[in-house]
């Protein structure tokens, strides 16, 4: 489907997962990506190449690629985190081409994230970089974690973001995300950072990447979109948070994303219908599972549409396909 004004990045099985103390069995996890698949979003972040004793809930990343790899579209973007080269490598050599390469724009996050230095995290982009002679194909974009806040140091200045864009730039990298790691922004600053950053790099794609802390996540994406950002990440039912991020929260749900969207007649070409019956099939499967999503707990109206920025008035459906 792509007629779509935005587009949503799943995370649900990357950063919805890492939090949870209980391991997800690798056939739940390759369950949800097919309902994931069904649903019609066309970006997904389906796990993390990680020391499995950082976190245990990866420990079958390589098996859950081998299933999911070959049944994904070449129109759905595929993508796996990996923290240094030999997540890089684990990924590339399960057939994972999209690498999502985090590190922290924080030191002491970065630190007590992946256990390097940022200068150390950089140069071990750069040995990723050089596994592109090996595989043509492999695409990397790089995220930054902790914009907008570090749980060890508090705010982070956007000048010191800048300084991470301008050095990922400089090694070629034209998709960054910026992302919130422990819910700290707010939407002056979130426009702050997508402007600076887009100003000064308007061939790099930006992405955003928010976490609903104390409730401002929708306010941030919001902004961010007002902003030019039109890559959001969003994780079904609201899981989420780094475990190496003390206080660290849910992401916003991605069916929230999708309501205010739609809502405001903005396309994300996904059936909400199918997104909401996602936390309901997982919920069977871990029944103390704790949601963290405005639509799951109100449903839809029974009356959706709105009237849209340009005045006009707008109808959608939550089941696009059928409709
Ligand atoms: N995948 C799997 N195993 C890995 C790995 C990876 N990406 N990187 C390292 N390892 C293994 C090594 O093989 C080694 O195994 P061994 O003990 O059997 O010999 C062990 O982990 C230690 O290797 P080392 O290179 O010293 O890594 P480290 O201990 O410095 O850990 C990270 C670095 C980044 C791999 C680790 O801190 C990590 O996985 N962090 C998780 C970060 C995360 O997921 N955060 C949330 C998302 S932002
Ligand atoms: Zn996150």
């Amino acid at each position: 489907m792509n007629d779509a004004n935005v587009v949503i990045r799943e995370v649900l099985l990357r950063d919805g997962l890492q939090n949870l103390t209980e391991f997800i069995a690798t056939d739940v996890k390759i369950e949800l990506f097919r309902l994931i698949l069904a649903s019609g979003i066309t970006n997904i972040e389906f796990t993390s190449f990680v020391n499995p004793k950082a976190v245990p809930q990866f420990a079958d990343a390589a098996r859950v690629a081998q299933a999911v790899v070959p049944i994904t579209p070449p129109s759905v973007h595929l993508s796996a985190l990996v923290p240094n080269l030999k997540g890089a490598q684990l990924a590339l050599d399960s057939g994972v081409r999209n690498l999502e390469f985090v590190m922290s724009v924080s030191e002491s996050h970065n630190i007590n994230n992946v256990r390097r230095t940022t200068a150390e995290s950089i140069e071990e982009l750069r040995r990723i970089l050089e596994l592109r002679e090996k595989y043509p194909t492999m695409a990397i974009r790089t995220g930054m974690a902790t914009v907008f806040g570090c749980p060890f140091e508090g705010k982070i200045r956007p000048a010191v973001v800048l300084q991470f864009v301008r050095q990922f730039y400089a090694l070629g990298i034209r998709s960054m995300a910026i992302a919130d790691t422990i819910g700290s922004g707010n939407p002056y600053e979130v426009k702050a950072v997508s402007r600076l950053c887009m100003t000064e790099f308007p061939d790099v794609t930006f992405s955003i990447h928010l976490h609903n802390t104390r409730g401002l996540g929708l306010a941030n994406a919001f902004a961010a979109y007002e902003n030019g950002i039109r890559i959001f990440d969003g994780a079904i039912g609201g899981l989420g948070g780094c475990p190496f991020a003390p206080g660290a929260r849910g992401n916003i749900a991605t069916e929230d994303l999708v309501y205010m969207f739609e809502e405001m007649g903005i396309k994300t070409g996904i059936n909400m219908d199918a997104v909401l019956g996602i936390p309901r099939y997982l919920r069977g499967k871990k029944s103390d599972l704790r949601f963290s999503s405005s639509l799951l707990e109100a449903g839809l109206p029974k009356v959706l549409g709105a009237i849209t920025k340009d005045g006009r008035e707008q109808k959608w459906s939550p089941s696009p396909s059928s409709a």
